[in-house]
């Protein structure tokens, strides 16, 4: 069941840039005028920006850009579980998994996380506002053989989720989990499960995707800010609730194709940035540098070493990293 502050916000995002009296809102939720009128300063002390025109009633500016349930439900295109928005979290996966026993496409999305997570123990740097930091709990029928297509099937959900919304950005997929714009890295996603070792089977997975849309207040710290960008510099409308649930209508639709021939691999080719790239390739404390030949169906890296060997790479402990064109 909606809140009351939800549902005036359902009404808001309805009526978005047309002015909407008191009465009808009030009306609609059953509540009392002084009610609408106290939501209403909560919700411009979360950040929304609402006028009043006298005597006509109140405006949901057009240019908010505010994470909300309400907001994101607006964009999809298929029901999810339950969607929980939150101001600051510690991290979404983590708090997501305590709540795997909730339906599929459950999604937990934050406006900060105090310790976002990366790949191989890494922190993914996940500032208040300017980011979008959201988790789904998916539960695949499939077996764990196909875990590497959860995470690129969600890469390139993340782009084309990108190109549907921008002009002209051209997001590419640095292998496995990194999209870049321009060579810097502007989300990064993390796919965590648990999975019955009896069965081979997943009991759920939680894929976990950060985005920066905007540049950090004061901009990225100094040990990533030669590596890290954002979508857009410019303020643009509602394109928090549009790009979580641009990114979800894509997952949900590519996630229906995994297990189904080479479909995902073949769409991750087309949108890697390595093929061809020289990289070193990072295994713990080992570091080689190698060619990157081709991407194969398995999504793995076909690497030349520079010492002539061959190699096949799936993501688990690796990473790379791209060396600039010479
Ligand atoms: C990486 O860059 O290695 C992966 C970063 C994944 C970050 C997202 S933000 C939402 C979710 N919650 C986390 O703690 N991490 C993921």
């Amino acid at each position: 069941m909606a809140n009351t502050k939800d549902k005036i916000i359902e009404i808001f995002e309805q009526n978005r840039g047309k002015v909407i009296s008191g009465e009808i809102i009030a009306n609609e939720i059953g509540i009392s005028r002084n009610a609408v009128w106290k939501y209403i300063q909560i919700l411009t002390s979360e950040g929304y920006d609402i006028s009043k025109e006298k005597g006509k009633g109140y405006i949901f500016k057009k240019e908010n850009d505010v994470l909300s349930k309400e907001g994101i439900k607006k964009y999809l295109n298929f029901e999810t579980g339950n969607i929980y928005v939150y101001d600051k979290v510690s991290s979404t996966n983590d708090l997501l998994k305590t709540k795997s026993e909730e339906n599929e496409w459950t999604v937990i999305c934050a406006c900060e996380q105090e310790k976002g997570k990366g790949r191989l123990g890494r922190s993914f740097y996940s500032p208040k506002d300017t980011g979008v930091y959201f988790s789904v709990l998916i539960k695949p029928t499939f077996s764990i053989e196909y875990s590497t297509f959860l995470t690129t099937a969600c890469a390139v959900s993340v782009c084309n989720a990108i190109n549907k919304i921008f002009n002209g950005l051209n997001p590419k997929i640095k292998w496995v989990n990194d999209i870049m714009i321009d060579e810097k890295k502007v989300c990064g996603i993390l796919t965590e499960a648990q999975y019955s070792v009896e069965n081979s089977m997943f009991d759920y997975v939680i894929v976990g995707i950060g985005i920066n849309i905007y540049t950090p207040n004061g901009g990225f710290p100094d040990d990533i800010k030669s590596i890290a960008s954002q979508l857009t510099q410019e303020k643009e409308e509602d394109i928090k609730n549009k790009i979580v649930a641009y990114v979800l209508n894509e997952y949900h639709s590519l996630y229906s194709q995994i297990g189904k021939g080479d479909y995902i691999a073949s769409l991750y080719k087309d949108m890697s940035m390595v093929i061809g790239k020289n990289v070193t390739v990072i295994r713990g404390e080992s570091k080689r540098n190698a060619k990157v030949l081709d991407i194969d169906n398995k999504c793995r890296l076909i690497v030349k070493y520079d010492d002539g060997e061959d190699g096949c790479l799936s993501s688990g402990e690796i990473s790379i990293k791209v060396k600039k064109d010479e």
